[in-house]
């Protein structure tokens, strides 16, 4: 791969996911594409560049991402943020309630392979909160299709229970273990739905209606300053007026917006959707 072509995709990355390459990640696109170029038979890095930008149905564009993106995960990341936001389950519900509404809707973005998205529904399902006459929704939404799959397979290796290696209480009581792999119980896959979609895209939730919180953890750190600006628009535009925002622990919103209001709890940061500013869009 030449230094033109990095730059072609460098930009194609930035432009389309909003995504910076960091450093000198020559060596590692060209290892990560190779191989889709052999399967491709297209001679050079350059001709698959065109053969990307000139599909207007986007396929390859996403199969290309697909190859890209990091997407590691496991179940109850940064727990810390999880028990935070299990203390505001009674204010979401109280919320809607106040609107006369059953409806609650939780949203990760930025899902890679869906432990982050189960994990949450595992709690709502354990706080009992929304057990009778809710409809509950938890989407989860990630550009790589190779991950989505994965998150509706809902079979894990033990490398998903970072903390524990798959023997503690969590692993035991939610899944079934089956050879090497552990199966998430059927029970708790219900209320989950996973879509492709880019979150950079003002549409990325068309159709969801207002959505109680986002969780976005782990995927600013791959950003540049304008892409977070858009997607942190995008999430005030779909979070209900009392919506709440969730990023990761090495992330930060400080003094990059005026859309949300931070709030500490418990050691950890809560943005607070502003219904007084506008996305403006
Ligand atoms: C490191 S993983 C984080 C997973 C999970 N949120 C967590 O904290 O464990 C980042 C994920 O964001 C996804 N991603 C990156 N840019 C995206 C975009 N523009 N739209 C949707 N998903 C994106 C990647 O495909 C990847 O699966």
């Amino acid at each position: 791969m030449t230094e033109e072509e990095y730059g072609l995709f460098k930009d194609l990355i930035r432009r389309e996911f909003g995504i910076e390459l960091k450093g000198d990640k020559r060596l590692t696109l060209h290892t990560k594409l190779s191989h889709r170029l052999a399967i491709l038979d297209i001679p050079t890095y350059k001709d698959y560049y065109g053969y990307i930008i000139s599909d207007p149905s986007k396929e390859e564009l996403s199969n290309f991402i697909s190859h890209i993106t990091n997407n590691e995960t496991y179940f109850q990341r940064e727990m810390a943020r999880i028990a935070v936001f299990n203390g505001l389950l009674g204010d979401i519900k109280k919320n809607r309630q106040k609107k006369n509404q059953n409806r609650v809707t939780i949203v990760s973005a930025g899902c890679s392979t869906g432990e982050e998205i189960y994990t949450l529904n595992i709690m709502l399902m354990e706080s009992g909160l929304f057990s009778w006459g809710w409809d509950v929704n938890l989407i989860g939404v990630d550009v790589s299709r190779r991950a989505l799959r994965k998150a509706v397979n809902a079979s894990y290796t033990k490398n998903s229970f970072r903390t524990s290696n798959g023997n503690d209480d969590f692993s035991r009581k939610y899944f079934d273990l089956e050879g090497d792999l552990y199966v998430l119980k059927k029970p708790y896959r219900s209320n989950v739905e996973f879509r492709h979609g880019n979150i950079l895209d003002p549409s990325f939730l068309e159709g969801v209606g207002a959505v109680d919180a986002i969780f976005c953890r782990n995927v600013f750190i791959y950003m540049g300053e304008d892409a977070i600006k858009r997607i942190v628009g995008n999430f005030h535009r779909h979070l209900l007026e009392e919506g709440y925002l969730f990023i990761g622990s090495s992330e930060s919103l400080l003094n990059k917006t005026d859309l949300f209001i931070p709030e500490y709890r418990e050691g950890v940061i809560v943005y607070m959707k502003n219904p007084r500013r506008s996305s403006g869009e």
